[in-house]
């Protein structure tokens, strides 16, 4: 069979496509997201079983998601159906790259208000605004932002414009130059600051919280946020790793890439965690006190740190270029689905979606004011848009392409393009791909919902 090609051009070598799936992969996800929900969660057990299902589910689904991409070489949408009709089934898959468009649009619109915060946040930095600060000081700036929303929604914008811009310009010209300078350096200033941590931090406390595990802590609800953190986190579920893979050439290790880039994500998202914990407990904090906490302690930390004042716009930067990166992979499938099927040019269909996204993102905005106290099931706008789209949209998502990889691709198929032989690496993909990882997601699904425990099971 003759292979197709990408219709958006390809990445130039190995190295951009595992710096292009990090960069997605490594963002507000990591250092925003991961410990305030550890912190809403307990802790612990949440951790560990998030770990598990980044590499029990995630990692099956994400080796899936890049070898069904490139066997497809289209959109989500059109590749599902592609490979689906190939494989002898219906073209009706393409729905799950539709979910995964749908997924991808929400979670633009609340994660560019975030980084929108990051924004602000770097000029606070560089007025020098967290000098010698005390937790009050910063909690007070944190709630002055928060009500200052016009200001919110300029940044917001500011962001919406920097992601369309990229994607606008295309993959090679736009998304590699911006991933292969942000990530090691993002790194490295994570590590500087948990050298403070352990420092100046109360670092015994901080690691108790986060690897002693309590596993009365680990509710149905505990274990959806801990599996929908390990998608979000990932990338997976969405169709955003499957149009990066679109752009792989033939002859890239797919299964140790993604192995390198969960073992990455991980390890930066357990940084972030040291980071933040031991400063929480040396000043009293409040680890549960929600999407915050990142913006309350690392002000904290570097206004009190040697070359803080120095270093703070530093990371601001970094993390912006971090989100960035990311928010890059939420746009793309859209806009190459729009390109692909409606033939409008790349930035065209990046200002008309990237537009609807920014509108969408009023309502994240302002469930921190003044909509803060208007609640559906007990939840704000954000609250309720992010768990529709991480905790359902994503799992389901992941839940369809790994059946999808496992079990309607066949053998001789995801064997070619994983190209890894048959042995004892294949299998044991095939196997978490066809069993663990959709009866993982199911059983998470079935708890959470009560069932589990209606029937007498737990
Ligand atoms: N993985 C990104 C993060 O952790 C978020 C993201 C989700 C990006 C889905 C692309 C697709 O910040």
């Amino acid at each position: 069979m003759a292979k197709r090609t990408s219709l958006h051009g390809f990445w130039s070598s190995r190295l951009v496509f595992i710096l292009a799936v990090s960069g997605s992969a490594v963002g507000l996800g990591n250092i925003w997201k991961f410990p305030y929900m550890a912190g809403q969660n307990g802790g612990g057990a949440f951790v560990l079983f998030y770990v598990l299902c980044v590499f029990g589910i995630g990692l099956p689904i994400m080796i899936s998601e890049v070898m069904i991409g490139r066997r497809g070489r289209r959109n989500p949408i059109a590749t599902m159906r592609i490979v689906g009709e190939e494989e002898g089934t219906s073209a009706t898959w393409g729905f799950v790259g539709a979910l995964g468009i749908l997924a991808g649009f929400l979670i633009l619109s609340f994660y560019s208000v975030i980084a929108g915060w990051t924004l602000g946040y770097l000029f606070y930095s560089l007025g020098g605004s967290f000098h010698e600060a005390g937790p009050v000081d910063i909690h007070k700036m944190f709630v002055s932002v928060q009500r200052n929303w016009p200001m919110i929604l300029l940044w917001h914008t500011v962001f919406m414009g920097l992601t369309v811009l990229v994607v606008a310009r295309g993959v090679e010209r736009g998304l590699e130059t911006l991933v292969s300078i942000a990530m090691p350096a993002l790194l490295a200033l994570l590590a500087i600051l948990f050298v403070y941590a352990a420092v100046a931090g109360d670092f015994s406390g901080g690691a108790r919280f986060l690897f002693q595990a309590d596993f009365s802590a680990l509710t149905p609800s505990a274990m959806l946020g801990a599996m929908g953190q390990a998608f979000f986190t990932l990338s997976v579920g969405m169709g955003a790793i499957m149009a990066y893979g679109a752009y792989l050439p033939e002859g890239t290790s797919i299964a140790r890439t993604s192995f390198a880039v969960c073992t990455a994500d991980t390890v930066i998202a357990l940084l972030a965690g040291m980071v933040i914990f031991p400063i929480v407990f040396a000043n009293d904090l409040d680890p549960a006190q929600g999407p915050g906490l990142v913006f309350e302690v690392l002000p904290l930390a570097f206004g009190n740190m040697p070359f803080g004042t120095l270093l703070a716009p530093v990371f601001f930067v970094l993390l912006l270029f971090a989100a960035w990166t990311s928010a890059i992979g939420l746009l793309e499938p859209a806009v190459a689905w729009s390109v692909e099927t409606h033939g409008r040019s790349r930035a065209a269909a990046a200002i008309v979606i990237g537009g609807l996204i920014w509108l969408l993102g009023f309502m994240t905005i302002f469930s921190f004011n003044v909509l803060r106290d208007r609640r559906l099931l007990g939840g704000t706008f954000y609250e309720n848009i992010d768990h529709v789209a991480t905790n359902i949209l994503l799992p389901l998502g992941g839940l369809l392409l790994t059946v999808f990889a496992g079990w309607v691709m066949c053998k001789n198929s995801s064997a070619d393009e994983l190209d890894i032989g048959t042995g004892l690496g294949y299998r044991t993909w095939r196997f978490l791909a066809r069993w663990v990882a959709p009866a993982a997601v199911l059983v998470v699904f079935l708890h959470a919902a009560g069932i589990l425990r209606k029937l007498g099971i737990v």
